[in-house]
This record gives C-alpha cells, sequence and structure tokens, in this order.
C-alpha cells in the first residue's frame, strides 16, 4: 500500500493530465524524469474491460513504481459493480490513486453513458464515486468540466461527488458542449474551490510557466496536458515557476537548445521500448519523435525520416546529423 494524499500533497500540486494513447509508461517517464514532483496519470481505462481482465486494458495498466510515483489510474465506465471490481486491481497493482473520468467528450464514449455524460447524472455519477471508495483504501478522486452545457451546476455536483467520498477535484475549464472549443474558463473553478474543502486542480489551455502562474488562482494545482506534445520540458519550468513565482527569470532559464534535448528524446524511445518491445515501441515512438521536431530548421525533413524509424540507435544517428541548433 502507499501513502499518497491529496490533501498532503506539495502544493502547488502539478499533475500530467490523463491523455489517451499518450500518457503510457514511457511518456510519463520521460516526464517524471525532467519533472519528478509531477503527478502523473494514466490514460483513461474502461472499468469494464479491468473487470473482467482484458489483456490489453491490463497492460495499459503497467508503471515503474521506482520511476513513476505518484501514479493515479484513470477509470471509466457507469456500472458501479465493475468499479469496485476494477478499482481493486487498480489498488492491487500499486497505484497511489484512482480517478473516474467524468469529463471526456467523445461521441462514442457519451453515447454509453460514460464520461462526460455522467455531469448529467449527479445520482448515478455519485454512486460510483461511493462504490469505488468502498472498494479500495488510496484516494479516489474525479476529473470533470464545467458543466454540460453551462457552468451553473458545477458546484453542486462536485459537493455530491464530495460527500460521496471523492478526495480531489480535477476541472477542465470548459462544458462538454465546447469539447475544445473556445478557451478555458477558470472562473468557476475558482469559485468551486471557494466553497469546497478538497484540492482543486484546474485545466485547460496552460501552454507556459507564464500560463501556469498566471492561472493557479486560489486553486491547489494545476494539470496539464497537450503542452507537454515534444516538449517535456514544460512541466521542469512550471515546476519551477509555482515554486518561485518570479516571473522575471522565467523568461530566462530552461531554455534548452535541441542538442541538450536529444539524450531525453532517446531515454524516451528506450522507456518505450522497455515497455512495449523495439517494434511496438518505436511504431508507437514515431508521433512523439514528430512533435519532438516541431519548429526547429528542416522539420519537415527529419519528420519525414523520424515517421519511418525502427530502433533507438536509428534514432540517435538522425538526431545526432542535425547541426548544432
Ligand atoms: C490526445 C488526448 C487524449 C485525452 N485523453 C483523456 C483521457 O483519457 N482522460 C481524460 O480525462 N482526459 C483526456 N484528455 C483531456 C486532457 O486530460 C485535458 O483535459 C485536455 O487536453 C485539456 O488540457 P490541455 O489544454 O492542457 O491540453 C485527452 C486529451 C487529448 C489531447
Amino acid at each position: 500500500m502507499t501513502s499518497f494524499s491529496w490533501s498532503a500533497a506539495p502544493r502547488p500540486i502539478v499533475c500530467l493530465a490523463p491523455m489517451a494513447g499518450v500518457t503510457d509508461a514511457s511518456f510519463r517517464q520521460i516526464i517524471k524524469r525532467v519533472a519528478p514532483q509531477v503527478v502523473v496519470y494514466s490514460e483513461f481505462l474502461s472499468t469494464d474491460a479491468l473487470k473482467f481482465g482484458a489483456k490489453k486494458t491490463l497492460a495499459m495498466m503497467h508503471f515503474d513504481p521506482a520511476l513513476e510515483r505518484p501514479f493515479i489510474v484513470q477509470i471509466f465506465g457507469k456500472k458501479p459493480e465493475h468499479f469496485v471490481e476494477a478499482a481493486k486491481v487498480v489498488e492491487q497493482m500499486g497505484a497511489d490513486g484512482i480517478d473516474i473520468n467524468m469529463g471526456c467528450p467523445a461521441a462514442r464514449v457519451v453515447s454509453s453513458s460514460h464520461g462526460s455524460a455522467l455531469m448529467k447524472n449527479p445520482e448515478l455519477a455519485a454512486q460510483l464515486v461511493a462504490s469505488t471508495v468502498k472498494a479500495v483504501s488510496i484516494p479516489v478522486s474525479v476529473k470533470t468540466r464545467l458543466g454540460w452545457d453551462s457552468a451553473e451546476n458545477l458546484i453542486p455536483f462536485c459537493e455530491k461527488l464530495i460527500e460521496s467520498g471523492a478526495s480531489a477535484l480535477a476541472v477542465h475549464g470548459r462544458t462538454f458542449m465546447q469539447k475544445f472549443h473556445g478557451t478555458a474558463d477558470f472562473e468557476p473553478i475558482y469559485e468551486l474551490k471557494r466553497h469546497v474543502r478538497v484540492p482543486v486542480i484546474g485545466n485547460g489551455d496552460i501552454r507556459s510557466a507564464a500560463d501556469a502562474v498566471a492561472k493557479l488562482g486560489n486553486l491547489d494545482g494545476i494539470m496539464v496536458g497537450r503542452a507537454t506534445f515534444g516538449n517535456p520540458w514544460v512541466m521542469t519550468e512550471i515546476c519551477d515557476a509555482l515554486q518561485r513565482v518570479d516571473s522575471e527569470k522565467m523568461q530566462t532559464e530552461h531554455v534548452k537548445t535541441f542538442a541538450d534535448k536529444i539524450p531525453f528524446i532517446i531515454e524516451h524511445c528506450r522507456f518505450a521500448v522497455a515497455h512495449k518491445g523495439e517494434r511496438r515501441g518505436m511504431l508507437e515512438m514515431r508521433r512523439h519523435l514528430a512533435s519532438y521536431v516541431k519548429g526547429i530548421p528542416g522539420a519537415a525533413e527529419l519528420r519525414a525520416k523520424l515517421v519511418r524509424v525502427e530502433s533507438v540507435e536509428e534514432v540517435e544517428n538522425i538526431l545526432r546529423s542535425i547541426p548544432a541548433l
């Protein structure tokens, strides 16, 4: 058993957002390598699949306890009895916490009454939290959005989840209807924090250390997703800036040359190969490699080579051939 607790976690809390197809063990490990204090989340995992022991889903939960704590496994579904079984599996494999997805806006998820659909069904949402909390001794949190089409129910919805035992809330500053359009609004999240006692983490459109400092407000922490694509170092900058809150230094420190980044990119590849084997690991690394070279001179040509790589050595040769930047 682990001793992670949301209320005792050092402030401000910085989280790597759960992202399906992205936040696998190798990505989490490279984030932890450059920003050790980050709380990392798994990709969302189906409670139905966990209950029935689906091999692929169980493999997605694999993590390295030496490199990835605190590690939160995010689960989704709609059947309380499946949450009970899934939560036990997650606890047994050594995760530090369980997060319930109540914010995914994907049509296929919502049409199955999972994810964001739970915001329209607060009774079931509360029941899922209560069943999960009862099944395990690790903390249970919820990641949600402002609401279905407005933020007017955010506070009562979250209060219900807290009454049912949720020990932290991560809130994305858009409604279900907004999907990823427009800009994230943190005002309703600040207002939520004024009403509740559990830690509240804000999420949405944090792209830099300056954004993180500007958006933290009265919150316990922030959660970052897309800004980490090809740029795990943004987490180093965010963690440091939130500790320091010194905007002058922020702009000059931590600016890495591409040559400085190469050893980390190679390490990311090695993590991927270690977890998934050379074939699958390198296949999945290709999209990260394309993100890593985004914006550098000759990126298009490099990308064309990197999306065909089959080994870490090949990546090394390509990256080391780039003239000093
Ligand atoms: C590729 C991708 C996959 C995502 N998968 C999940 C997921 O599995 N669970 C979840 O709660 N949110 C998921 N999200 C939403 C993110 O966790 C986060 O809320 C969103 O990206 C907004 O944060 P950002 O503006 O910092 O990227 C995903 C987002 C992206 C871009």
